[in-house]
């Protein structure tokens, strides 16, 4: 009898137990393509319920630190051909697009079609730019643009910046050896909080560079709003973070004095803008608004530097070039510093470098967008209220469209890239609205560290981390010292 039901048992096991995990497997693609029998998806795998493709996502992106084999692998599975893939990533059914001819169309399609979809619009708030769409888009965009990002602005940004970089580099060199990426974030921040609203180093800022760093941590964390969350805190710090920035609003709004002594800066522009109708943003809008550019501008920056130090670090030869052309010009300016006009018209191989750095740090790896209506492309369907995953990554490390992309290859950029596959700053309506503000902080920061110091990777074969952003494992350690004269 014993014997009989253990027997049952197994045969049940044998039987039931793969089912479960062929239902398990293929739960997403029935749930969420059954809808669509009528119509091809592009092709693909959903993975678990709930959780997606996430496990295979992680273990590209952290336990093996192959992020690009992630679609490489399903290329080689599905055909080389293949420019989109479906998958659950993210908490949603979504399209990856994978060539630089869908990705165009996507970013480049209109707002309506293709919505931004930035994790969080609660932390960085509803009426941010990021935010926004449409007409309200569009007259935001071109203001912001303005204030951050044109010829002007970015006199007045170079001009600004300096003093505290070259105080910086000064200290690094006192100290011999430091850990660059918290060092560089240091003074990242610092020339941010000066050029957004006009503070200095003080209490001031040391609080709001704590807010800061709990607003950037939440804020792609999964939104769960309870305490202990990263998402709570990080709601908490945005306020805190709007209260500063209000009591200075308020301060400017009493005293006039003061507010002219600070009107050269982002937060004096956006209480100044108006409409074609002489109205001015609400509070609420200006607010959002310094809030979400500080986000978008500092994690980003702060790498981008980070990266270019560890690179120049790692290939000689290329400092080597930076440093002759950054000493020619240092010798012309005779103790001056040097502007954004200098950068564009003289540094053409530290150009380069910057677009080069830009490339290889793949800060941005992909960008999401929400599909507003049933689209067919190609042949195939994108559902509506599908995510699309624009993997830029895997676009810029492509050896199909850059030759031995791994390598740090500033001359590549002699000439241009085919079209549509930079896209480290996105494209279309959505571009980076701080493309040049972060280009010339990069720029600088080379020029300053070029003529004036050495420096020697403390680990050279540290690990590379893929999330959420990339970055090396020990921060960029470095032995840091004055150059000798040359
Ligand atoms: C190397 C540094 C940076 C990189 C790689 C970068 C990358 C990007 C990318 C890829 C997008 C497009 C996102 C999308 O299409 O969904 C974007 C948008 C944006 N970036 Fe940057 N960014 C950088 C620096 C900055 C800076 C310094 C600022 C401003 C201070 C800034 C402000 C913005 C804003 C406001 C948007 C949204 C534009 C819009 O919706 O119209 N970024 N950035």
């Amino acid at each position: 009898m014993e014997y009989t039901v253990g027997i049952l048992w197994v045969t049940w096991a044998l039987g039931t137990l793969p089912l479960m995990g062929l239902a398990l497997w293929f739960w997403n693609d029935i749930r969420y393509c059954f809808p669509h029998r009528k119509s091809t998806l592009p092709p693909g795998h959903m993975g678990l319920p709930i959780i997606g493709e996430m496990l295979n996502f992680l273990w590209y992106f952290k336990v093996i630190c192959r992020p690009d084999d992630f679609i490489n692998a399903k290329r080689q599975k599905h055909g080389k051909g293949e420019e989109m893939f479906r998958s659950h990533l993210f908490g949603s059914p979504s399209i990856i697009v994978c060539s630089p001819s869908m990705s165009k169309f996507v970013l480049q399609s209109s707002d309506d079609l293709f919505k931004m979809a930035w994790p969080s619009i609660e932390i960085i708030g509803h009426k941010s730019l990021v935010s926004v769409h449409g007409i309200a888009h569009m007259r935001l965009r071109n203001f912001i643009l303005k204030i951050v990002n044109q010829p002007q602005s970015l006199r007045h940004t170079a001009s600004l910046v300096q003093p505290r970089i070259v105080k910086t580099l000064e200290l690094w060199a006192h100290k011999g050896r430091v850990i660059a990426s918290h060092e560089i974030r240091k003074v990242t921040f610092e020339n941010i909080g000066k050029f957004f609203a006009g503070f200095e180093p003080g209490h001031t800022m040391d609080s709001l560079a704590k807010f800061y760093e709990g607003v950037i941590k939440g804020f792609r964390a999964t939104p769960l709003d309870f305490p202990g969350t990263a998402y709570r805190h990080a709601l908490q710090s945005r306020k805190k973070v709007i209260a500063i920035f209000r009591d200075e609003m308020e301060k400017r709004r009493e005293n006039k004095e003061y507010a002219m002594s600070k009107k050269n800066d982002v937060l004096n522009g956006l209480m100044e803008l108006k409409d074609e109708d002489g109205n001015n943003l609400d509070e609420i809008e200006i607010l959002d608004n310094i809030l979400s550019l500080v986000v978008a501008g500092y994690e980003s920056t702060s790498l981008s530097i980070m990266w270019a130090i560890y690179n120049l670090a790692k290939y000689p030869d290329v400092l080597e070039k930076v440093r002759e052309e950054n000493m020619k010009l240092r010798k012309r300016k005779n103790g001056q510093f040097i502007t954004s006009d200098d950068i564009a018209n003289e540094l053409k191989y530290t150009n380069n470098v910057v677009e080069e750095t830009i490339r290889v740090a793949n800060v941005s790896a992909f960008v999401f967008r929400t599909v507003s209506e049933d689209i067919i492309y190609k042949g195939y369907k994108i559902p509506k209220d599908w995510k699309l995953i624009v993997w830029s990554r895997y676009i810029h490390t492509n050896p199909e469209y850059y030759e031995d992309p791994m390598c740090f290859n500033p001359d590549r950029w002699n000439k241009p890239s085919i079209p549509g596959t930079n896209q480290v700053f996105g494209m279309g309506p959505r571009t980076c609205a701080g493309n040049m503000l972060a280009r010339l902080q990069v720029a600088i920061f080379i020029h300053h560290l070029a003529v004036g110091y050495e420096w020697k990777l403390v680990n050279p074969d540290a690990k590379i981390i893929y999330l959420p952003h990339p970055k090396l494992a020990d921060g960029v350690e470095i032995h840091f010292t004055r150059l000798e004269s040359k």
